[in-house]
């Protein structure tokens, strides 16, 4: 199984994601970061606990979470989004925690992970990347020898959906999401809105998964989910599983197509173009001349094969084959 770090802001796909990982035995969430986003940093980590204590498993009771990023590197304070993912970011469920147990206020805790499962892990990101960049800040060596990275975010010439042009994880901190990316290279994989907004759950889904699986709480999330999201846009025929898509990422390569290509984060501090993600498609030679140093690429996910995701989704949410 793939042992995976996350870093998320915990609001209802990033619980999905979470509830998709616990039902799938080939992956493995050996820690959790939980950083400010959808929601409070404080409210993402009543999340994780809340979620962690609907199963009574000894492998889910010992995931170290870590108390992650309250606020954006840019220094502003964040603007939460309840009428999506709810008051406390998991729909209409108030979650009841018992306290901080088995929270580590240790960021070095991270370093422990990285070092105890070493060219095994994955680092997969769902939220801002506050502190995933300031990760990069501590620790750059370490940070740089990690395999393989997995982050939700950005929209390339496709409407974002905090503004025209703008993606939530690359607006909500564009300096931690421009210092991870130029801290990377070859080894980031990008899942975003272009295929991420294909990811659909459809209420016919839910209601299976509601009826054969033995998940709690997914009918009752991705039914106020999709509330917000078919208030906007009518045609929508379900919820977009941004997180959870970039999650099934990290064994399920063939369901995408990709593009390797450097990519510069627009650092305004407000304004439609804050935490635009803008990919260079120009022949290499063009940039050659201007480049002053390597030109750094990451991999872009831009085709989704829908029917694949399905089976895949389906198969491990409800427990049964869906071939
Ligand atoms: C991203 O922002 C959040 O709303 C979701 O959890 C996802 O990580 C989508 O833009
Ligand atoms: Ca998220």
């Amino acid at each position: 199984a793939k042992k995976v770090l996350l870093f998320g802001d915990i609001g209802i796909d990033d619980t999905i994601a979470i509830l998709y990982a616990y039902m799938n035995d080939e992956i493995d969430i050996v820690g959790m970061v939980a950083d400010y986003g959808n929601i409070s940093r404080e409210n993402a980590l009543a999340n994780i606990q809340y979620v962690r204590s609907l199963f009574d498993s000894e492998e889910i009771e010992n995931v170290k979470i870590i108390v992650g990023a309250e606020i954006p590197m840019t220094g502003e304070l964040p603007e939460y989004v309840p009428e999506i993912h709810g008051e406390y970011g998991l729909g209409p469920i108030i979650p009841e925690t018992d306290g901080q147990d088995g929270v580590s206020e240790n960021f070095h805790d991270i370093v422990e992970i990285i070092e105890q499962y070493q060219d095994e892990l994955v680092i997969v990101n769902i939220g801002r990347l506050t502190s995933l960049a300031t990760m990069f800040l501590l620790y750059p060596d370490l940070m740089r020898k990690i395999k393989s990275y997995y982050i939700m975010g950005g929209a390339f010439w496709v409407p974002g959906n905090v503004t025209a042009v703008s993606e939530a994880n690359f607006h909500g901190d564009p300096v931690a999401a421009q210092l991870v990316l130029s801290n990377t290279n070859n080894n980031v994989t990008i899942i975003p809105l272009n295929v991420t907004q294909q990811a659909i759950a459809t209420p016919e889904m839910v209601d299976y998964i509601d009826q054969v699986g033995e998940l709690p709480m997914v009918k009752t999330l991705l039914d106020y989910y999709y509330d917000y999201y078919k208030e906007r846009d009518p045609n929508i025929q379900g919820s977009p599983l941004h997180d959870v898509l970039t999650l099934m990422a990290i064994n399920q390569e063939d369901m995408f197509t990709f593009q390797h290509l450097p990519v510069q984060i627009v650092q305004a501090r407000e304004g439609t173009e804050r935490g635009q993600s803008i990919a260079d498609i120009r022949p290499y030679s063009n940039m050659e001349e201007e480049a002053e140093e390597e030109i750094r690429t990451h991999r872009i996910a831009f085709g989704l094969d829908y029917p694949k995701f399905y089976t895949r989704f389906m198969t491990v949410m409800s427990g049964q084959r869906f071939d």
